[in-house]
C-alpha cells in the first residue's frame, strides 16, 4: 500500500507495510541516514524528527501515522546545514561520537519554538529525554543558548 507525505519539502509516496517504523522508512526506504537508531522503544531520542513541526520519535511512529504529514529530518532542517543550532553545535564542538546529535538538534529546534529564551530548567525539561552516552550535556545546553540568542537577534 502506498503512503504519501512530504519530507524535507518534497512530496513522496512510499510502498511499505503500514506498521513499518518511520525510522526505517526514512533510513532504509528513502535513504536519509542522519536520523539514528538507538533504543527502538522511544526512550533515547536518537531517532527524533519533526512531524508537522514538532519533535517526534520515529522509531515508535508507524508509517500509517504520517499519511499526509509533513516530516523534517536533520537533512531538511536547513538547506545549507546552517541552522543556528547547527552553527552553534559546530562553534561549541558539542558532539563527541556524534551518534545522538541529530536527534538532540531536532529536539532543540522544537524547544526553541516554545522557549525562545530558555532557562536551564526549560532546556533540561525538554531535552532530558534525549540521551547522550558521551555526556555532552553541558555543551548541548551551551549550544542551545547560543542558537537561541542568534534566533532572537534575527527576529528583532
Ligand atoms: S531509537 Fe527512537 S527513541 Fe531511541
Ligand atoms: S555525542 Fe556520543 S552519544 Fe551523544
Amino acid at each position: 500500500m502506498s503512503t504519501s507525505f512530504n519530507i524535507n519539502g518534497q512530496p513522496l509516496s512510499v510502498d511499505a507495510e503500514q506498521d513499518m517504523p518511520l525510522l526505517w522508512v526514512i533510513r532504509d526506504v528513502i535513504g536519509y541516514k542522519g536520523t539514528k537508531f538507538g533504543c527502538g522503544i522511544g526512550m533515547c531520542g536518537a531517532c527524533t524528527v519533526h512531524i508537522n513541526g514538532r519533535a517526534a520519535r520515529s522509531c515508535i511512529t508507524p508509517l500509517a501515522a504520517v499519511a499526509g504529514a509533513s516530516i523534517t529530518t536533520i537533512e531538511g532542517l536547513d538547506p545549507a546545514g546552517q541552522h543556528p543550532l547547527q552553527k552553534a553545535w559546530v562553534e561549541t564542538q558539542t558532539p563527541q561520537c556524534g551518534y545522538c546529535q541529530s536527534g538532540q538538534i531536532m529536539q532543540a529546534a522544537t524547544l526553541l519554538k516554545d522557549y525562545p529564551d530558555p532557562s536551564d530548567a526549560d532546556i533540561d525539561a525538554v531535552m532530558s529525554g534525549n540521551l547522550c552516552r558521551c555526556m555532552a550535556y553541558a555543551r548541548i545546553r551551551k549550544a542551545i543558548r547560543i542558537a537561541a540568542q542568534e534566533m532572537r537577534g534575527a527576529a528583532s
